[in-house]
């Protein structure tokens, strides 16, 4: 979602807003801006372009470049307004006053057509169809020779979600940031700040952070900076050190992010495990849920809460829960489960499944749930996120930066997070120590099981070739496998664009078997396990009606060669485990895919890796 960089300091800002744009670039956007205020002449210049990062760079130089060591740049994604130059930020105030201050905003103002009416009146006339620009008018409308204030007094006129860092021609050392709800990080450098959504904008610079709390602004100078709420009570801001070095967030040997995270997984998920799953003593040590376990050991129900992929882990986490900790555990949209008035009491646990820890709809489902009394616990990669944050408890991922929009291994991480979270419940109620003792075992040896099938990803990118050109796909599994087929469905149609569903295998009949014709590829989630023969069962229906089998299998099982056009062998582990090893096969699968369709793998069409907008 919108990507915002700002810096103050004393080099030239356009080539450190270029690098930051390019960094938040994965995001996703459709049009990108930027703005440096020129102290010399106290003007702001601002150029603004529809499409990628690269085309807003060529015109500023055909421009002749942006000169000054202070500005805002912006990467959007469109919500109110189509996506046009017009409409891209930064944008500024009224043009009778001579555009004193520009602004970049990621979120939604939700009372901003009462405010643009409210400005109209006033005789304020506008040049976009957006939210921000009206905001723009507002901190103009109420500017009286002090920026911090002007953007104080506006916000406190506003409803809704915002980042934003505005400039102002008068004020050539002053960089107003604020926030509410959406993602905001300020970077603490020598005689300089570097303000971003999100970390990987500002590593290069610096390791020195800090988050603001909602509803604060920050006035950044050149050498100082003071935070306030909007209503101006001085707040301290904690600075902290960044959790990631800027190699992470490096594509190395790799030609995409998304390959490189898919073979990052052995690695990220030793991460995940690290110090925490022992198999001699058969202990789970997660020292987030710190003086929590009691209540989670004794909860009576469990909901995650989620969307997209962390939903897909959330639905294994509830066989996990059910499996391990012998607790009822269900798993829900987060958009859906805040809305629908849940049964939500003190013996509830939510756990927000999250990786960048902003998902709006995620966000506010724990924060209803918390207002409802439930233990509030969070499952989420980025380290000091808005949800980490929020939450009474919770256990990080650990698996680095994830800059592949389609989420792979977040995936996986978020299973074993919750595999661990089971068993810590689990050893609290009924599991003995000998069996948790031989279920980390296995634990610690997925990352090589998982090695072992990133090892055949040529010949799943052969047999991927032969199916390629085809439209619509079908993905079945049972029990946990089931969500194993929506990730791999929702894998393909993300980046690959092809149509394809996910569903559990004996649904098919009800309805979706109408869909096979000949040569329509079926992908069956069909390892040996308790449904095993069951899935055999399905997989003929679909050949007797011509379709093409594509088959996750067990090694060594040979049977399944004979009723299978293409077969991707993975290690076996105990059933529980066995959607890490599944998935795997088909994140290759749909990243193939993509390549074979020659689609932009890390920057697909329309979406964003972060959805900080309900
Ligand atoms: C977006 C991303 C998905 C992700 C989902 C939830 O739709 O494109 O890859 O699964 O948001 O994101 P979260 O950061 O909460 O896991």
């Amino acid at each position: 979602m919108c990507g915002i960089v700002a810096y103050i300091g004393r080099k030239q800002a356009l080539p450190i807003l270029f690098e930051g744009l390019k960094r938040l670039e994965y995001r996703g956007y459709d049009s990108a801006g930027v703005g440096v205020l020129n102290g010399e002449v106290h003007e702001v210049h601002v150029c603004r372009s529809v499409g990628r990062v690269r085309v807003l760079e060529d015109k500023v130089e055909a421009a002749g470049g942006l000169t000054g060591t202070i500005g805002i740049a912006h990467t959007r994604w469109a919500t109110h307004g189509g996506v046009t130059e017009a409409n891209a930020h930064p944008h500024r105030d009224d043009s009778s006053v001579g555009h004193r201050i520009a602004i970049i905003h990621n979120g939604i103002i939700e009372n901003y057509s009462s405010l643009k009416k409210y400005l109209e009146e006033k005789g304020h006339s506008f040049t976009s169809e957006t939210d921000t620009e009206v905001l723009a008018h507002l901190i103009g409308e109420l500017y009286h020779g002090d920026l911090e204030k002007a953007v104080q007094a506006a916000l406190r006129e506003v409803t809704g979600a915002y980042a934003i860092a505005v400039i102002c021609a008068e004020e050539p050392d002053t960089l107003v940031v604020a926030r509410k709800g959406s993602p905001l990080l300020v970077g603490v450098g020598n005689g300089e700040f570097i303000v971003a959504s999100d970390s990987s904008a500002i590593v290069a610079h610096t390791t020195q952070a800090f988050t603001l709390p909602d509803f604060t602004v920050a006035k950044l100078t050149r050498d100082n900076f003071r935070t306030a709420t909007i209503d101006d009570v001085p707040i301290t801001a904690e600075v902290r050190e960044l959790e990631f070095e800027l190699a992470e967030i490096e594509l190395g040997p790799y030609e995409h992010y998304m390959l490189k995270e898919i073979f990052e997984q052995p690695r990220s998920l030793r991460m995940t495990l690290q110090g925490r799953a022992d198999s001699r003593t058969g202990s789970i040590v997660l020292g987030g849920i710190g003086e929590h376990a009691r209540t989670l050991a004794n909860a009576k129900r469990i909901v995650m809460v989620g969307q997209g992929t962390a939903l897909h882990a959330s639905m294994v986490g509830k066989y996990l829960m059910e499996d391990l900790a012998k607790i009822a555990a269900e798993h829900d949209f987060a958009s859906e489960f805040r809305y629908r008035n849940p049964i939500v009491d003190f013996g509830t646990a939510v756990i927000a499944v999250s990786q960048s820890g902003e998902t709006a709809d995620t966000l506010a489902a724990l924060q209803e749930a918390k207002q409802r009394g439930a233990l509030a616990l969070g499952v989420v990669n980025v380290v000091g996120s808005t949800i980490a944050r929020e939450t009474d408890a919770g256990v990080y991922l650990r698996v680095g930066p994830e800059i592949g929009v389609a989420s792979t291994k977040a995936f996986t991480g978020q299973i074993m997070a919750l595999a661990m979270l089971a068993l810590f419940i689990g050893r609290r109620r009924y599991l003995s120590q000998d069996f948790v003792s031989s279920f980390i075992s296995e634990m610690n040896a997925i990352p090589d099981r998982i090695t072992r099938v990133l090892e055949r990803s040529d010949s799943i990118r052969t047999a991927t070739a032969k199916y390629v050109d085809r439209e619509n796909w079908l993905f079945l599994g049972r029990g946990a496998n089931y969500p194993v087929a929506l990730e791999g469905a929702l894998k393909l149609k993300e980046i690959s664009y092809i149509h394809a569903e996910g569903m559990p295998a004996a649904e098919m009949k009800h309805g979706p078997i109408a869909l096979i014709d000949k040569g329509m590829p079926v992908v069956f989630i069909a390892t040996r396990n308790s449904q095993y023969e069951k899935v055999l069962a399905n997989i003929s229906e679909v050949r007797s009606r011509g379709g093409h089998v594509i088959a996750v299998a067990t090694e060594g099982d040979e049977e399944i060669r004979s009723m299978a056009e293409e077969v991707f062998y993975v290690p076996q582990t105990i059933e529980a485990l066995q959607p890490l090893v599944n998935v795997i096969p088909l994140q290759l699968l749909a990243y193939h895919a993509a390549v074979l369709r020659g689609k932009d793998v890390d920057k697909p069409r329309n979406l964003a890796k972060s959805v900080t907008v309900e």
